[in-house]
């Protein structure tokens, strides 16, 4: 996967050459290169943004500099500057994983979930705009939908970030973990949370000694027994996703529980 990010502070992605996004650049399957959005200014102040229509406070940052950065990265020639070279119209639901997305993070925009991850997860390249000041000129997404490019605004959660750099992290953590090859072991992305059908949060986890300043592990996690170390997690994972994200309960199927359950 290829994954380039604009950003007025490029240098705040020197973090993806640590650890495992790192060393999946090493191995190849990856690569993440952070661009800085002056480079496509003209003026001596390299400037990015302008006072927003209709008054308000703070700045908007301007859709001429971004369409000039995104055309490069997307490979649009303006000259022809009605379809993406090399792809298809973008239909209303998925994307073909050839295609590039364009994805910009946004506070009002519908929430990035684990879904959403494992979908972007497929793609073959990312393409991250971070917004800063009081945002991007809201044309920005609607143009590059009209060129048939897919396009879409995430929010990591319901809080005001200062710009959207924190947010891309927060997305690009979770999307590369999930491309195969990614994780050293595959089944640590199997039970979490999130995960699978059924969306339930993660039960806690323990590991030696079984007894600690006085609270021990839960004695059925050392009884050997693996069923009912399965059925006592899966248990535990319903408790606390009833009492800490009942919403996630709410779109839970008990008949697909029972079924593996039964099969276990
Ligand atoms: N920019 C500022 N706050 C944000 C949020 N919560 N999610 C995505 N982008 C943001």
């Amino acid at each position: 996967m290829k994954i380039d990010i604009v950003s007025v502070f490029p240098e705040f992605f020197e973090v993806a050459q640590l650890s495992l996004l790192g060393k999946a650049q090493d191995k190849g399957i990856l690569q993440v290169q952070a661009h800085n959005l002056r480079d496509w200014t003209h003026d001596v102040h390299h400037s990015v943004d302008d006072t927003p229509v209709g008054g308000g406070a703070g700045m908007v940052m301007k859709a001429e500099v971004w369409a000039e950065c995104l055309d490069d990265l997307l490979g649009l020639s303006t000259s022809a500057p009605t379809q993406a070279q090399g792809t298809s119209p973008a239909d209303a639901t998925g994307f073909t994983d050839r295609q590039p997305v364009l994805i910009f993070p946004n506070p009002s925009a519908p929430l990035f979930t684990q879904s959403a991850a494992s979908e972007l997860s497929q793609a073959e390249h990312l393409i991250f705009g971070c917004g800063r000041y009081e945002g991007y000129d809201a044309r920005i997404p609607t143009y590059y939908r009209r060129q048939g490019i897919q396009t879409r605004e995430y929010s990591i959660g319901d809080y005001i970030l200062n710009g959207g750099e924190a947010a891309v992290a927060v997305m690009v953590e979770a999307i590369t973990r999930l491309i195969p090859g990614f994780m050293g072991n595959p089944n640590s992305i199997i039970e979490e949370s999130y995960t699978g059908d059924e969306s339930l949060l993660e039960y806690r986890q323990y590991t030696r000694p079984s007894s600690w300043r006085g609270i021990e592990v839960p004695s059925i996690l050392t009884s050997g027994d693996h069923g009912k170390v399965d059925r006592f997690r899966r248990d535990e994972s319903l408790e606390l996703t009833s009492r800490i994200r009942p919403d996630l309960i709410e779109h839970l199927d008990c008949n697909r529980l029972d079924i593996k359950d039964k099969n276990k």
